[in-house]
């Protein structure tokens, strides 16, 4: 069986997918938006510190389960717990994974299809003119939100894409998929920073972003960069654990961690670039910064010479990226399907596919105009109203820190040094830096999500 598990063409391909997992509209929409909460600087270097020491070393330790044990998430908990303390009852923390990446694809989709409405909308022409003001963009917004049909016709489009792809494997769908979609990506990125150097808000957003000002944060603000370097990076779900049992024995997993890491970084930075600098260019009031990719940005974009290219390509841009990351997601829930229930790849992603598309329709009906605006707010922690709200309230706050926690203490703790140190140093070489990545994993990965999981038992609101 393990002979004939796929494999990634290249050491691309894996960081190619595993990139296009991470980034996504946690990049391009939560980042920008906590940042702007969180008065940038101060809160930028926690982010990163978080991606460092917490994000990074968990990333690798999900990558040795998948690949040590060439299975699902479930699959690689039973191989590894296989009589060690605990045994079969690790299982549960795949399942977990399994459980998770079902609920958060349900949503996720829904904001997903959100960007094809846009898109089209660009390219009709029509978003310019609900663009004139911000009250008429924002009126229209409401009621897309409302429209139970354009809601469910969005959320249903885009798990058919996402459907497509993983159908067809891990090589000719989602390695495919990855390196055609993430240059595309990337280009439009650099374009878009390129385009903004020239607008008279591009230093002041310099400034927001790298300037740290420590006085303004927040312990809440210390806890949401960690929880979001969690959701940012695809952790706490076996996500990297399904995309690392695909990887080449020849290919050093920390490098490709580090590759991931540094690539969704960037990414993020670039995108609050973008934002910010069009943002401080204009005297706009940004009400609520949880939709300003939905309300604001093209209220600004078509003051810009050019404004229904830039939107057409930002929207696009924003669809690809969400596009790679519900690929990931349904991916952990069909390798299980796959691997511990023997089903063949086209029964097993038509039929969870199909599952979360149902499933989902329930968020994408239930998103009620206006009001729900509030409960919008990837990896949030006001628990909402609404089943979007609450799933989503779930997901991050609970499915995610609590697998994170369970990962970190399982490889830190429950598989013996040798193990985790032959994996790591196959197609590597010898590892100067084992001993830190041990301890970071051992401590500082479950203190950080103990942390997380505290605060979030106690109600710690956020500011
Ligand atoms: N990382 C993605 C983003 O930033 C979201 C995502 C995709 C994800 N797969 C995941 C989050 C698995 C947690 C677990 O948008």
């Amino acid at each position: 069986m393990a002979e004939k598990r796929a494999q990634w063409g290249s050491r691309f391909g894996f960081i190619l997918a595993a990139s296009g997992s991470a980034i996504g509209l946690g990049n391009l929409w939560k980042f920008p938006y906590i940042t702007y909460e969180n008065n940038g600087g101060a809160f930028v270097i926690v982010y990163l510190v978080a991606i460092l020491l917490v994000g990074a070393p968990i990333m690798v330790a999900e990558i040795v389960l998948g690949r040590r044990t060439r299975h699902n998430a479930v699959g690689a908990f039973r191989i590894l717990g296989d009589g060690k303390p605990g045994g079969r009852a690790w299982m549960g923390v795949g399942m977990l994974g399994v459980i998770a990446g079902f609920v958060v694809l349900s949503y996720y989709s829904v904001i997903a299809g959100w960007t094809l409405r846009y898109i089209v909308m660009s390219v009709s022409g029509q978003l310019g003119e609900l663009a004139q003001t911000p009250e008429t963009l924002q009126t229209f917004f409401g009621n897309f939100l409302g429209n139970s049909w354009q809601q469910l016709l969005g959320h249903l489009l885009f798990m058919t894409a996402t459907i497509s792809v993983v159908i067809l494997g891990v090589g000719k769908g989602i390695e495919r998929a990855a390196t055609i979609l993430m240059p595309i990506l990337f280009g439009i990125l650099v374009l878009l920073v390129v385009y903004v150097m020239w607008t008279p808000g591009f230093s002041q957003a310099i400034a927001f972003i790298f300037k740290p000002n420590f006085s303004q944060l927040t312990a809440g603000a210390v806890l949401e960069a960690l929880g979001h370097s969690f959701f940012t990076l695809s952790l706490g779900m076996g996500a990297m654990l399904t995309y690392g049992s695909y990887m080449r024995k020849s290919t050093s997993i920390p490098r490709a961690a580090m590759a991931i890491c540094i690539l969704d970084t960037m990414i993020a930075i670039m995108a609050c670039i973008i934002l910010f600098s069009i943002i401080f260019s204009f005297d706009i009031d940004v009400q609520k910064s949880s939709t300003i990719l939905f309300t604001t940005l093209p209220v600004v974009f078509y003051k810009l010479p050019g404004g229904a290219v830039l939107c057409t390509l930002f929207y696009t841009l924003v669809a690809f990226a969400a596009l790679t990351s519900t690929i990931s997601l349904l991916e952990v829930v069909s390798s299980y399907a796959i691997d511990e229930l023997g089903w063949a790849r086209k029964k097993a992603t038509l039929t969870m596919g199909v599952a979360i598309a149902v499933f989902g329709s329930l968020s994408a009906l239930s998103m009620g105009g206006v009001e729900s605006l509030s409960s919008i707010n990837l990896i949030g922690r006001d628990s909402t109203a609404g089943i979007f709200g609450t799933l989503d309230y779930l997901a991050s706050n609970w499915l995610l820190p609590v697998g994170g926690l369970f990962i970190a203490l399982f490889t830190g703790w429950v598989l013996s040094s040798t193990d985790t140190r032959n994996e790591l140093e196959e197609g590597h070489g010898p590892l100067r830096f084992y001993g830190l990545w041990r301890f970071l994993v051992r401590f500082a990965g479950p203190a950080a999500v103990g942390a997380i999981i505290v605060s979030v038992i106690l109600g710690a609101e956020y500011q």
